[in-house]
């Protein structure tokens, strides 16, 4: 494959978030499948990615969406069978794409065999692989709280102990400080490798090293000795791509993480950037504008301070978040504008960029009633804040704006029945905008979002000063330009974006005669000498180069 034998040929590609169940049924059960996203790789290629970062497909009950594992080994049936899989590693590398799979290394399911067994007595060989506390029922160990609201405690009679879940209480936490944990996990991790796996993603990886005595969800003092254990025993043998989730990572612990020695990982996702919408001590369900200095100083801070001793990961969305043009941009007038703009801004950065299922259509938000959504989060948050009293508007408001359903609706591929995602009904509605809002309407349209998406995986490919080129930020007390550039030996890139909904003038002082105009959001045509040079349009964006 191209660029296999280059030992960082991750930082050339783009990768793309698949979430399965949402992404296309192949068998009319309402549930995306294996099959389903075989059908669908030709628009990958097309679109012009290296790697797909699959959300989990393996065995599970589905409490948490496929994060919760009842064995790692196994397919869950309702996506396929192992052959699936294996024919999906082999027609993506056919198409030069590799497979990314997720792996949820700091919990298990309940149904697990590790925690059936586990569970049974503290004598069980298995007792051990997960972290108990003694108690009396009634009486939590501490007062520590899952993330998905409630405590992180749960008594089991048949032991007269508790189990810490950080997560669903059906999420039962394993003990890494268990070697044997460990071991079974590489195990199982060589085993994905065999199968020509290309990398993996790492969930919630900041936690595993928990310390609950002491209350110590992330980063916990063992954290990186683990970290740089399970490298060495699975990822250093192969030439793989990984990518730690890391809502705790700070620039100083990422240069850790993503060391260019490849002792952890190849990059982690950090969040700083993510949760600048939500205020100190608060919850991400409480709403707050969005800093816009803030992020200007917060993107730039981790371009200078990986530069050439770590590796930064680029994204807006996943399947836990809202969509970005929802969120950041405009989904009414200026949709298609304000999409592109934030691709824009975020891959001229330096490192790897992530497109979420559906961004590359400016796919948005959705308002259901309550009763249409799935996720536990969403749904635990709507009981607790109605148990206290909050006003149901101000709920639905909060989950119209955070919800991780806002993510999770059927990929939109035509103007058909259920946008084409199902033959059957859908395991969740589909967003009713699909009629204008779809692939098939967009590929092949040069002022698409689509189009963009796809010009700015060409550029990348084609220009090294986009992947190696050294970041500076411009203007950073600007009101409305996020603007930058990138240097390397072969030129310099300006990547200068209007960031809100009414035209601004650029105070940048350049020759901007000079340059050649490599993308601008408006067209060509836009934006080249003159006046127009300073002059930008509502979420106008453009990339320049200037060749040395
Ligand atoms: C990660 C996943 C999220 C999941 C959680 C627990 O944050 O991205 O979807 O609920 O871990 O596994
Ligand atoms: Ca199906």
């Amino acid at each position: 494959m191209e660029g296999s034998k280059n030992k960082d040929w991750w930082k050339q590609c783009v990768i793309y978030q698949i979430y399965p169940k949402s992404f296309q049924d192949s068998n009319g059960d309402g549930i995306g499948d294996l099959n389903g996203i075989i059908q669908r790789l030709d628009y990958l290629q097309e679109l012009g990615i290296g790697a797909i970062w699959l959300s989990p497909v393996c065995q599970s009950p589905q409490d948490d969406n496929g994060y919760d594992i009842s064995d790692y080994q196994e397919i869950d049936p309702m996506f396929g069978s192992m052959e699936d899989m294996e024919r999906l590693i082999q027609e993506a590398e056919n198409r030069g794409i590799r497979m990314i799979m997720d792996l949820v290394l700091n919990h298990t399911s309940d149904e697990h065999a590790w925690f059936v067994e586990a569970k049974k007595s503290r004598e069980n060989p298995y007792h051990n692989y997960y972290v108990w506390r003694d108690g009396e029922e009634g009486v939590l160990p501490n007062d520590m709280k899952s993330c998905f609201g409630g405590s992180a405690w749960e008594w089991v009679p048949e032991v007269g102990q508790y189990y810490l879940h950080q997560f669903s209480v059906k999420q039962p936490d394993l003990n890494w400080e268990n070697e044997t944990v460990r071991e079974e996990l590489y195990r199982m991790i060589r085993w994905w490798m065999e199968k020509g796996v290309g990398g993996f993603r790492l969930d919630v990886i900041d936690q595993i090293a928990k310390e609950p005595d002491r209350k110590i969800t992330n980063n916990g003092p063992r954290l990186h000795e683990f970290i740089q254990e399970l490298s060495r025993e699975t990822f250093q043998r192969g030439n793989l791509i990984t990518v730690g989730e890391a809502w705790g990572a700070t620039p100083e612990l990422a240069k850790k993480y993503s060391n260019p020695d490849g002792s952890e990982f190849s990059m982690v996702f950090q969040f700083e950037h993510i949760v600048l919408d939500q205020e100190e001590g608060k919850e991400k369900w409480d709403l707050a504008p969005l800093p816009f200095l803030e992020l200007k100083r917060v993107l730039a801070r981790w371009q200078e301070e990986l530069y050439q001793c770590g590796w930064n990961s680029l994204f807006w969305d996943n399947h836990d978040l809202p969509r970005i043009v929802s969120r950041w941009g405009n989904d009414m007038e200026y949709r298609t504008e304000s999409a592109k703009m934030l691709a824009v801004l975020l891959h001229g950065m330096q490192g790897t960029p992530y497109i979420y299922q559906g961004e590359e259509l400016g796919m948005t938000n959705v308002q259901y009633q309550i009763e249409e959504y799935r996720d536990i989060e969403t749904l635990n948050m709507y009981l607790e804040r109605k148990v206290k009293g909050y006003k149901e508007s101000d709920i639905m408001e909060s989950i119209y704006a955070k919800s991780r359903d806002n993510a999770r609706t059927p990929m939109q591929w035509e103007d058909a029945a259920n946008a084409g995602f199902t033959e059957g009904k859908p395991w969740m509605k589909v967003n009713p905008n699909y009629r204008e809002i779809n692939a098939k309407s967009q590929v092949g349209d040069p002022d698409s979002v689509f189009s963009c998406y796809q010009a700015l995986i060409q550029m990348r490919k084609q220009y090294s000063v986009f992947v190696d080129g050294k970041f500076q930020l411009l203007l950073p007390e600007d009101e409305r330009f996020f603007a930058y550039t990138r240097e390397n030996q072969d030129g310099k890139l300006y990547v200068i974006c209007n960031f809100y909904g009414e035209p601004a003038e650029c105070s940048l002082d350049e020759d901007w005669g000079k340059m050649e105009l490599l993308y601008c959001n408006y067209g060509k045509e836009n934006g080249n000498g003159g006046n127009s040079a300073i002059a930008y349009q509502p979420y106008e964006a453009r990339i320049y180069l200037l060749r040395q």
